[in-house]
């Protein structure tokens, strides 16, 4: 993973983009502004693994451009099968972080894909500041949960 730049000038323009995505636009302004320093932009070549299934949980993703697929392997010797495929937008590596365990999948860019990324302290701020989006984080990271025990 590449990481890019980002210019105080373009913090305007992340900003915008960054109310497009589902998991930021209920924050208000301010908020907002309080996580955008912190705010990682990464791009990924095709084939390149973001990172694997049983690594320790070190961020929050979001698609911004392309597309992963997220592939769960259920014992040593089983393959890994495709339990999802995300594209902008679309988030991951929620699991880690609000349950406080290893990576559940393995994720592949399947494009080239640019990712934003939020260290644990910065996605634990925004859930503080939003209840309401981390109980739906919460639910969210459940059913992706039942959905792979029960894959
Ligand atoms: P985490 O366990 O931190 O890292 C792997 C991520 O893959 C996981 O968080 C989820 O964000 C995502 N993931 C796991 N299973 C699914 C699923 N069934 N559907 C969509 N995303 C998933």
């Amino acid at each position: 993973m590449r990481k890019l730049a980002l210019a105080d000038a373009e913090l305007g323009l992340l900003a915008r983009m960054l109310r497009q995505v589902d998991f930021f636009s209920p924050l208000t302004v301010g908020q907002l502004d309080q996580v955008l320093p912190y705010i990682g932009l990464y791009s990924c070549e095709t084939g390149e693994t973001v990172f694997k299934q049983g690594d320790p949980g070190d961020a929050f993703y979001i698609v911004y451009k392309g597309r992963v697929s997220v592939r769960v392997k259920k014992s040593l010797l089983s393959l890994a099968c495709v339990v999802a495929d995300l594209g902008p937008g679309g988030f991951f590596g929620e699991i880690a972080l609000v349950s406080n365990q290893p990576r559940s999948a393995t994720v592949v860019c399947e494009e080239p894909t640019d990712l934003f990324t939020l260290l644990p302290a910065d996605f634990a701020f925004v859930l503080r500041e939003n209840p309401a989006v981390a109980a739906q984080m919460k639910r969210i990271a459940e059913s992706r949960k039942f959905e792979n025990r029960h894959a």
